[in-house]
């Protein structure tokens, strides 16, 4: 008896169903797929404390307005020995130190079993390349490294009930890490030619640049390729905001490990050039070699707004800090991108200066983006803390999480009974989930 009662003990402390970092009174996750596939193995054991800010960083050495593409490729070689290619997935290393969030695996964008990829926002005709069609999907997994990681710690340290404070605050040398992927055709996007190909459970196609919202059961094993690699670090040499955004774009033919080894710095910046109307970009840089390549064209002129960074997933109207300026929750009426700009207003000087006043501010951790209206919490750039609050309060709203109302829902608005609601049946559940477009749209 004492044996058996051992081997239960250990199954419970080595099974993921059973881990006490993750909510027990949610069952829903869509990284289950109802057991028809494996599941991949990001940590979300958290550490316990930050660590000891001393530790020397590879990337504190240079000077990102100076050398941007080596600052860029510092902090990517922090991920290097983290993540390789196995059986056509991306895989940790079983050593890593990234960590992913919490409470992505609900709803219709919610993670897919094989990689843990969320939905983003399917890019526009002529975004990817000048010959890229609309019909194609891009999915993401995004990691934050140990002293980022050590903020969700005290987040999520009641995993069904996490604390948000007024002011989220990243400690410095937080990074993050985000890689995007695309079932985009490399006759399209010739710059993919070659790319490895991932397997992920994702949606049917088409499914076009529109509001989408497929329901996750009706999702099946296609092929990926590496389209993008993300990077944001909190580094106190960026006085503009506290934080560095880049990204990267996987560029054949192929080479080395095919997948660190084919990225290309596409665009860096630490500031939104606030004030700026005319593209004369100062707190930013774009890679020149990429010119016909990644933009270059008439739907495509920049990567992102008159100049600013972003990659090629990425709507043109915004930049990486404006979207991540905009975290804090509930978001702000007006979302996190102007989407209503038309590239024809580009020759208009009033909207343009509506567009550039309201979208690219320089905001500091602790500050909200439209102040006037209230947040439960700023996030300091942290798009994922927002979407984790979002879907949690939906699993709450459907039944899907059983209980008490977290906190966090009541005070954001987003449900405010005090128990979860009973389980709904199918279709009421699927309506009020398809309510919610994709996060990045
Ligand atoms: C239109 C809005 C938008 C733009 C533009 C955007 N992002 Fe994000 N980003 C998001 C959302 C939403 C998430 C969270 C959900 C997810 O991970 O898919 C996110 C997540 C991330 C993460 C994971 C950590 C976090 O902050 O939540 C990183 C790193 C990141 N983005 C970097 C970038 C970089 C670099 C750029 C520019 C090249 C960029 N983003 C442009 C919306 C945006």
């Amino acid at each position: 008896m004492r044996a058996a009662g051992g081997v239960v003990i250990l199954a419970m402390i080595a099974g993921s169903s059973c881990r006490a970092d993750e909510c027990q009174s949610f069952s829903a996750s869509t990284m289950k797929a109802n057991g028809a596939v494996a599941v991949a193995k990001w940590r979300t054991d958290y550490p316990s404390m930050r660590p000891n800010p001393s530790a020397q960083q590879p990337w504190e050495s240079i000077k990102f307005r100076e050398a941007p593409a080596d600052y860029m490729n510092a902090v990517l070689g922090t991920a290097k020995t983290s993540f390789k290619i196995v059986d056509r997935k991306l895989v940790g290393t079983g050593q890593e130190e990234w960590y992913i969030s919490q409470w992505l695996d609900y709803g219709n964008s919610g993670r897919e079993p094989l990689m843990g990829l969320t939905k983003e926002r399917s890019p526009d005709a002529k975004d990817l390349s000048k010959t890229s069609g609309d019909k194609y999907q891009v999915w993401a997994v995004g990691f934050y490294n140990k002293p980022g990681a050590a903020v969700f710690g005290e987040v999520f340290a009641e995993p069904c009930n996490p604390s948000f404070p007024v002011a989220i605050k990243f400690p410095n040398d937080t990074a993050s890490v985000k890689f995007l992927f695309t079932d985009a055709s490399p006759d399209e996007v010739t710059y993919l030619q070659g790319a490895p190909e991932y397997d992920a459970f994702i949606d049917p196609v088409p499914t076009g640049s529109g509001p989408t919202g497929h329901p996750a059961d009706t999702r099946s094993i296609r092929t990926l390729r590496l389209l993008q690699v993300d990077i944001s670090v909190k580094d106190s040499r960026s006085q503009e905001t506290g934080w560095v955004f880049g990204t990267f774009v996987w560029r054949g033919p192929p080479k080395g490990d095919t997948l660190f080894d084919n990225l290309v710095p596409v665009s860096l910046q630490w500031g939104n050039d606030p004030g700026v109307y005319d593209g004369t970009i100062r707190q930013g840089w774009t890679n020149p070699d990429l010119r016909d390549v990644t933009y270059g064209w008439d739907e495509r002129p920049t990567m992102g707004f008159m100049g600013r960074a972003n990659g090629p997933a990425d709507n043109i109207r915004s930049s990486c800090l404006s979207c991540h300026g905009a975290a804090r929750t509930p978001r702000a009426s007006i979302g996190l991108l102007g989407s209503g700009f038309k590239l024809s207003d580009l020759s208009d000087a009033a909207k343009v200066k509506a567009h550039v006043d309201t979208w690219f501010q320089n905001i500091k951790a602790g500050q909200l983006f439209q102040p006037f209206e209230p947040a439960a919490s700023a996030l300091d750039y942290s798009l994922q803390l927002e979407a984790a609050v979002s879907r949690m309060c939906q699993a709450c709203q459907t039944g899907d999480l059983r209980g008490p109302t977290p906190n966090v829902c009541r005070s954001t608005g987003f449900y405010n009974r005090p128990v979860c609601n009973a389980p709904m049946e199918a279709s009421a559940r699927q309506r009020l989930l398809g309510l919610v477009p994709p996060p990045r749209q």
